[in-house]
Formats: structure tokens, sequence, C-alpha cells
């Protein structure tokens, strides 16, 4: 696909989708209630797609509505076996979550996904899995997918110490221990996004958090709700970089989501001299930012998970800056959706820009002249997204961007959005 290049006053009002995240977990949440759960402005993206049928695999009538969706909860004693192996397709939360509800289950299930699920680490999540009584392997003993869960005796609680701060893993575990017999106890490495603790609540069930300890019983039950999901900063992240990088533009931002476990981006914006503004509501805000001269910064410890999928944007930012910008202590970025380290370095100096991988993140030096060039997403959603708001700089050459559907896997209208800026 041939993408826009060379534009500047970038002018306009976005509402961003939904949370990824707290779309998936507002269907499983959904499922495993008892009742019925309404979601309204549910994230309608490949990702969360998956989820939906992965429940629909499971017996769970599911209905779409052109405002809202409605699932009608089950109980976690409800799921029935699904007559195939369940595709969670690109949906990296999708497989680790159901890994830990369908670990406590009395009935087997296979799941599999696309070429990317089957590289990614799941023995993070398998191994306390396993500790809890669940009995599962991965593809002939290994620790990747397909994954196939068989029926357990009952689960028992653990402590556990989490050696990655993930939430996909937290999250797998507090499913099972929900199920389990006991007290569940998780150490976190670092404080990780927690729209899963917030949803027990809000279903009616018992989590205790202090700080990077959370401690959940099992045999609990939940309630359904009626919930509506905020926009996701995950998206909102592209056009708060353009809108700091062309020239002469100022983009506003409707109902972002502003957990603080998700908000570093708009740390590192401020620590760069970023001019950007938010007003906060109850569940999500408004976020105003104009062109900015800015300055690197360096990118490390706890921040980290706070913007761990942001990491690719930060980084076209940091072509932007003046002097360095160093990210460090996220190794984490190997195992997404693709290699990030790697593509973002790639891609980018493909463009022009002076950066260079390391063992845990990248270096940047700014500020550098962006050009055109044949790109790829690598199929990776996030990263295609990033080359589209790069190109938007461009003003010599063209730029090509192989792969460019998989943005459908979190925000299938962007490239509507993009244009929406330069178009009114
Ligand atoms: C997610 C957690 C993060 C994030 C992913 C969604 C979630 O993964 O990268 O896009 O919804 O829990 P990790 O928790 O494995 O870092």
């Amino acid at each position: 696909m041939k993408l826009q290049t060379g534009k500047s006053l970038l002018h306009g009002t976005i509402e961003v989708p939904g949370d990824k995240s707290i779309s998936h977990r507002s269907i499983m949440f959904g499922a495993l209630a008892n009742g019925e759960t309404r979601i309204r402005h549910f994230l309608r993206a490949d990702d969360c797609l998956s989820t939906i049928q992965a429940f629909r695999d499971l017996g769970v009538q599911i209905e779409e509505t052109p405002d809202e969706i409605i699932v009608h909860g089950v109980g976690f004693g409800g799921l029935k076996p699904s007559k195939a192996p369940i595709n969670v397709g690109n949906s990296g939360t999708t497989i680790r979550l159901m890994m830990g509800i369908l670990a406590a289950q009395p009935f087997a299930t296979t799941l599999f996904g696309d070429s990317s699920i089957a590289k990614r680490p799941m023995n993070r999540v398998m191994l306390p899995l396993k500790e809890m009584g669940a009995n599962m392997t991965g593809h002939e003993g290994s620790e990747f997918a397909p994954i196939a869960i068989n029926r357990a005796e009952k689960l028992h609680g653990i402590t556990y110490h989490m050696p990655v701060a993930s939430a996909q893993v937290k999250s797998a575990i507090i499913f099972a221990a929900l199920q389990a017999e006991g007290e569940t106890m998780i150490h976190e490495k670092e404080k990780t996004r927690d729209h899963t603790e917030e949803m027990i609540q809000k279903f009616g069930g018992n989590i205790e958090v202090d700080g990077l300890t959370i401690r959940v019983s099992g045999n609990q039950a939940f309630q359904g709700q009626s919930l509506t999901v905020p926009g996701d900063i995950s998206s909102a992240a592209f056009f708060i970089v353009a809108g700091l990088i062309a020239e002469d533009s100022e983009i506003v931002l409707k109902n972002v989501g502003l957990n603080p476990t998700r908000t570093g981006i708009i740390d590192v914006v401020k620590a760069m001299g970023g001019d950007i503004s938010v007003v906060e509501d109850d569940l999500a805000g408004t976020i105003t930012v104009k062109t900015s001269r800015l300055t690197g910064t360096t990118i490390s410890g706890d921040l980290i998970p706070r913007l761990i999928d942001e990491l690719p944007i930060i980084a076209l930012l940091a072509t932007q800056a003046e002097g360095e910008t160093i990210i460090r202590d996220a190794e984490e970025l190997k195992v997404k959706e693709t290699n990030r380290i790697d593509a973002v370095a790639t891609e980018l100096a493909k463009m022009g820009a002076d950066i260079t991988p390391t063992a845990d993140g990248l270096i940047i030096r700014g500020k550098t002249k962006l050009r055109g060039a044949k790109v790829t997403s690598y199929g990776d959603h996030r990263i295609g997204m990033m080359l589209q708001i790069a190109a938007l700089l461009v003003q010599d050459g063209e730029v090509e961007l192989e792969k460019a559907d998989a943005v459908s896997v979190s925000y299938p209208s962007f490239f509507d959005d993009v244009r929406s800026l330069f178009d009114e």
C-alpha cells in the first residue's frame, strides 16, 4: 500500500476506538458472570473478535448490535467443550488469558493462532498454571502454540513471584485462581496494567491489591454488568505523536482512557518538552497536542510497562527530537507480535533515522529528516501504524508499506482517521 506522505497542518478531533485490553476482558468477564453483560464502545477489531469467537465456540451466546455487544453469561461452570480447536488469530491476550480460564475447566481444549502466535513464549503462563495443578502442553512438548489444555483436577492456590512484568501472565494466573481452591498470592515484578483487577471489582468479585502484591481467593462468582469501554490510549498514541511532529499541527483526542498503569507516554512527551494538555473526567479524558520542539530523554525501569505498546511510536517521536533518546529495560519488545526492537530499528533506518538496536531497547539520535522507502509492518499492527505516521513527514519520495492490513488487529479505521486530519 502507498502511504500518505508530505503532510503538515494536521488538524482535527479524533475519538479513538475502544481499549483493546478492556474489550477482551469485558467479553471474558461477561461470559464468566451470571446474567447479561452489555458493552458499549467495544473495540470491533480482529483481536477482540477472536475473543468473541472463542467464547461462542465454548457455547456462550454473544449478540452484536450497532451500539453494543450483549454477552449472555453462563458462569464459570457453564462453559461447554468446543467442537474444534479454538483459533485466537494474532491475539496474545486471547490465548494467554484463555489458558488461565480453561486450565480449570472439566474438559479439554486446544488453542492455536497465526504464525506470530506460534512463536510467542507460553511457558511464562504454563509454568505457574501447572504449579496450580493445570495439565497442558505446547506443540510437540515445546512451550509454543498450539496449546493442548487437558482436563485437570481442581486447581489450588499458589504464591507466585512473577519473573516478567506482564499483565497477560498476571491475568492468566488470576483467572485460574478465581476457580481454584484456596488463596493465590501474586507478587508483580513491576506494576502492569490492572484492568483485570478493576473488572473483578466491577463484576462483584473480590481481589486485594497492595502495591505489587495481589491476593485473590477461589470459587468466586460474578454478576453481569453494563459498561462502556474508554478509548484506547495505545491507539491515541499514534495521533499524539503525529500532532507533535508534523509542522503547524494541533490534534484533539477525545474519550481516551487514562488508567495510570497506561499513561507512560504522557510522562515521556512532557519530559521531551512536548506541548500536550490532558483534561480528565471520570473514566477518560481529552488530550490535545501541538507541534513542538522536542529533546531526547531516557526511558527505562518501571516506566516501561506503562508504555510498552507505545515504544514503536515513541521511537519515531525520538527521531524528531534534538539529541539522544535511550530506551532500555524493554527486552519484552522482542516477544511481541514481532521482534519490535529489530523491526523498528530496521524500518526507521530505511527511512533515514539514526537508530541503533540494543539488547534491551533502542538508541535514537535526532533530529533526522525522513525519506521515502519500501517498508514492512512484519504483520504487526503497531509497526504498520507507526510507519504511516513516519511517512507523513516524508517530503522526498514515496513510502510503500507491505502488510498494511495488519492494522485491523487493533484499529480498523486507522487510515481513515489519518486522512480525516488533512481532508477537513
Ligand atoms: C496486554 C498486556 C501487554 C500488552 C498487550 C496487551 C493485556 O502484554 O503488550 O498488547 O491486555 O494484558 P504483556 O502483559 O505480556 O506485556
